[in-house]
């Protein structure tokens, strides 16, 4: 959400204030020009914009103080409908700060305002109230909203804590916004949900406000339970909140549909929001709708007002024009997309809930519907009876719609129309699986299906409903022993039974999708029953990969997929659209040997329009966006993407391990969505990809190599190094052992290890580490050190902090001064060592070359990222030494670096001259350059 709601409010308490501190101020008229910028600040976001006129000439109705016009009653510096045009969207009546008596009592000013313009805002600059017409054309009050109860607490506003300032500013935003367009016409979709994202994020906030609510308490565990997850922490508190909005305002607004459906064109019924639950057709919603509308509970709440609001604004709908602009196909960009947007953007970023673009949808699904009939010989693909399809991540359900498209395709191009209605509808419930976390996308599902059933002539009937089912997809996939636990909320059981059934019995053969991208940090992952696990197994041992980053939610749903077709169905087909990390990043090395275990083929389309690697540039430069940047969400997504389609043919018995065939290609960009889509012609799963070499040397990875084949044979670093490199220093003391001065340091140090001066008097003093930090206590730490070492000159040693920055740091082995105090590297760094050093992975592309030697000890970051240090001498003990690389003879230094398309690790290699390599032949090569040697 935009701070503009937090500015806008600041400047206007701001000239309010400064209008008072000048002592000469009356109580109504001076505060206007502050008034009058709030509401021009307002209706400047608008379009069309909303203009606040001040002091507008009597149009035989009085003086109102304000009228507010919209731009378009303005043409050319003069007005559309000549001089004295009603302003189109009300008036504005201003009291003085002090009165009262207005918000509660009719006066005559009032009433003559609004019978003639329509819609008032009266405001005593801290309370706002709407005044307009109901149905029967008396007057009636509308929305309210008040900043502060009284006029004192109004002045003393600005010192309220941040939080609380940015609430009140974005509500404030959200009701004024409200109030400028309450006369506008409501025909289009994206402006009815930016109506009803405001009401539902006004809801959120009093819900948020209500500190615990025991009145919904048995609801959260009921809905713990029947999901398979744990609300943990304040994020957890907050995505539940937002599952109960999301419900109550799709619940309400699918009603409204239904509702609106059957009404005659001109009809003058209202709908009425509390009879919502009653034609709510899926039973979760039906359910969880009815638990939490209420009356009981949300009076307590102070959400009937609002709820009445939205009914009140649905009723203003044009629903003949809103229904023609509602293309159906499009529900999800026109009202899905801007709901969340506008509701909470920050939950939508968080669970990943980016629709997937219809292209990439229909490109996945032809492609699982070709290999389906060429890979495993089932000559129907999707139409197939058999065929059982899960999309455990569906959202708005664009894949499981597309999937019915494709089958009601093949079934008409059969001649089955007799049959289509029947299997469509039988596919939807029985073999069409989805699951999905959030209630807003889930409504989404059902109706999308909803719809293309009914236009195909198969509409379900009462008691039918589609097999999506609100769960969590990342537990409940095994079976539990013992009794089947009974749930808090009855009612949510068949739905829960459902999903499980889906998770542990049928069998599964195609699982697709587009799963999210980063870890929920609000949902215990402890449900998931340590899922990733076998995707860390030798990670270090075997890899030795000491820090890895498996922690993508993609990587779950990708493991949760692996699972499924490989341990339990033994044949079928994984397509997923996500990050594209998993290809060549160290972390994923297992995922990878998994994925070549169980798996025959592996074709993988690599989307590329990543920022860190590319910059979303093209190997020549020109735009290369994420394929979720569409028109509707520009800003698409920061990772770069890639399709993975991953085919187990049956029982891999007899094959060798890591035996899949990959292949490989990618697409560049701004048309990258429609290059995939046309790749599609000719039907040929292997058309324009070509094969990989992953292996146990290059970390199986999955992307072609680059032009210099042999890159992976050269020795790199570590190889050459006599020893294991190390990993920096790291101190986590806010710098207290380091200094750019030797004395100062010193003459510190010396204080902090004096055992006759207190930590008292050390910590008033700050001298040495003596803050507190997450899991340090500074005085348990001196005291410790204080028994074990004195203080000696020797410990001060030359520590790299960065590049070019070299400072003094005071060593100590004895934890915790030191976070990761490196006792071994403290030796090898001792009588002026060189180091080189580098790291294993580039950081971003083009970064130049991150190497460089070192005569001193170096902090962990000193590169950035975890830094590696091979010595160029090796201590074996203090007499001895091995020489490896010695500084005398300053070794010829080689590199690759990985070519900054082909992304992969920076790799170095090192030649001492006396092992023989003398000739260094450069190679440029189109993509880049190479370095090649040849021994002598
Ligand atoms: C990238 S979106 C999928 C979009 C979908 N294909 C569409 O076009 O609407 C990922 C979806 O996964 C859902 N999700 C996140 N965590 C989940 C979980 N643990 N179980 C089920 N769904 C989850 C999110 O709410 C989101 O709707």
């Amino acid at each position: 959400m935009s701070d503009s709601g937090r500015e806008l409010l600041d400047t206007y308490l701001a000239r309010m204030v400064e209008v008072r501190a000048t002592g000469a101020a009356t109580s109504e008229t001076s505060y206007y020009g502050a008034l009058e910028n709030l509401l021009n600040g307002v209706g400047r976001e608008l379009r069309p914009r909303v203009i606040a006129n001040g002091q507008i000439r009597n149009q035989g109705a009085g003086h109102p103080d304000f009228g507010l016009y919209a731009q378009s009653q303005i043409r050319d510096g003069a007005p559309v409908g000549g001089a004295g045009a009603i302003p189109e969207r009300g008036v504005v009546e201003v009291k003085g700060l002090t009165e009262e008596t207005w918000f509660t009592a009719e006066t005559t000013q009032i009433s003559q305002y609004w019978a003639h313009y329509g819609l008032v805002l009266v405001s005593n600059y801290r309370s706002f109230l709407l005044i307009g017409r109901d149905p029967n054309g008396q007057p009636r009050r509308l929305e309210a909203f008040a900043l502060t109860e009284s006029d004192s607490a109004f002045w003393s506003l600005r010192q309220s804590e941040e939080d609380q300032l940015n609430q009140l500013g974005h509500a404030l935003q959200d009701y004024l916004r409200r109030a400028l367009s309450y006369l506008a016409p409501l025909t289009r979709a994206e402006d009815l949900a930016w109506l009803l994202a405001s009401y539902a994020r006004d809801a959120l906030r009093r819900i948020e406000a209500s500190a615990d609510l025991p009145a919904l308490a048995n609801v959260r565990s009921g809905l713990e339970q029947a999901l398979g997850l744990r609300f943990d922490d304040a994020k957890g508190e907050h995505f539940f909140r937002s599952t109960l909005v999301q419900t109550l305002f799709y619940g309400i607004f699918s009603a409204w549909v239904q509702w609106a459906r059957g009404q005659a064109p001109n009809a003058t019924d209202r709908f009425d929001w509390h009879a919502a639950g009653w034609t709510l057709s899926v039973p979760m919603v039906r359910t969880l709708f009815e638990q939490v509308a209420t009356p009981t509970r949300l009076g307590p709440l102070g959400l009937v007002e609002i709820l009445d609001w939205t009914g009140d604004a649905l009723n203003r709908v044009d629903r003949n024009a809103f229904f023609e602009g509602f293309d159906e196909g499009r529900a999800v960009q026109y009202f899905y997309e801007p709901f969340l947007a506008h509701f909470d953007p920050a939950l939508r970023k968080q669970l990943g809930v980016w629709y997937t673009p219809p292209e990439i949808v229909h490109y996945m699904v032809e492609r699982v519907d070709l290999a389906l009939r060429e890979e495993l010989g089932i000559e129907n693909g999707l139409a197939d009876p058999s065929v059982l399809i899960l999309d455990p991540c569906c959202g708005t359900g664009s894949f499981l719609v597309e999937a019915l498209r494709v089958i009601e395709t093949r079934l008409r191009s059969q001649g089955e129309d007799a049959l289509v209605a029947h299997d469509l509808s039988t596919a939807a419930r029985e073999r069409l699986f989805g699951f999905e976390l959030m209630p807003a996308p889930f409504v989404v599902a059902h109706w999308q299906i909803g719809m293309l059933l009914a236009h195909a002539g198969a509409p379900l009937v009462s008691d039918q409903r589609a097999a999506v089912y609100l769960t969590n997809a990342l537990t409940g996939w095994q079976d539990t022993e013992g009794p089947v636990e009974q749930l808090l909320l009855p009612e949510l059981q068949p739905e829960r039974d459902a999903a499980e059934r889906v998770k542990r019995a049928d069998p599964i053969i195609v699982i697709l999708g587009n799963p999210p991208y980063n870890a929920f940090a609000g949902i215990s992952p402890q449900e998931e029953e340590g899922l990733v696990e076998p995707y860390k197994a030798g990670l270090r041992s075997v890899w030795g990969i000491r820090k890895y980053n498996l922690d993508e939610l993609y990587t779950r749903f990708l493991r949760v997929a692996e699972r499924r077709i490989v341990e339990r169905s033994n044949r079928g087909i994984i397509c997923f659209i996500s990050s594209y990390s998993y290809l060549s990043d160290p972390s994923f090395v297992v995922v990878r040997r998994h994925l070549l275990e169980g798996f025959d083929r592996i074709w993988i389309d690599s989307l590329n329009g990543d920022s860190r690697e590319t910059g979303k540039r093209t190997p020549t430069g020109e735009p290369d966006p994420s394929v979720f940047s569409t028109p509707f969400n520009r800003e698409g997504i920061k990772l770069g993407t890639a399709v993975g389609m991953f085919i187990r043919r049956g029982p891999t018995e007899g094959q060798s391990d890591a035996h899949a065939q990959v292949r490989y290609r990618q697409f560049w960009g701004g048309h990258k969505r429609q290059d995939l889509v046309a790749s599609l012609e000719g039907g040929d799963l292997n058309a324009g990809f070509a094969a990989t070499t992953p292996t146990a040397a290059n970390r199986y990875n999955f992307r072609p190599l680059g032009p210099a084949s042999d890159y992976d044979n050269w020795p790199d670093l570590i190889a050459l190094a006599e020893a294991e490199p190390f990993s920096g220093l790291a101190e986590m003391r806010r710098g207290s052992p380091i200094d750019t001065d030797r004395d100062r340091l010193a003459g510190r140090m010396q204080r902090y290890l004096d055992p006759t001066i207190s930590f008292g008097t050390l910590k008033t003093e700050q001298i040495g580490p003596v803050g507190d930090a997450s899991r340090f206590d500074p005085e348990a730490a001196r005291t410790r050190v204080l028994l074990r070492e004195n203080y000696s000159q020797q410990r001060i040693i030359r520590y790299s902090l960065l590049p070019l920055d070299t400072r003094y740091a005071y060593h100590t082995k004895v934890r915790p001064i030191w976070n990761e105090p490196r006792p071994e590297f403290f030796s090898a760094a001792r009588d002026g060592n060189r180091f080189l050093v580098s790291r294993m992975m580039a950081e971003r592309p083009q970064e130049g070359l991150p190497a460089l030697p070192v005569t001193a000890s170096l902090s962990q970051r000193q590169l950035r990222a975890t830094c590696l240090a091979c010595p160029l001498v090796v201590p074996i003990c203090r007499s001895r030494r091995v020489c490896g690389l010695r500084a005398s003879q300053m070794p010829i230094l080689m590199l690759i670096q990985r070519l900054p398309k082909s992304p992969g690790f920076t790799r170095w290699l090192l030649f001492p001259r006396r092992v023989g390599f003398r000739k260094i032949r450069l190679r440029f090569s189109v993509a880049g350059l190479a370095y090649h040697c040849q021994p002598t």
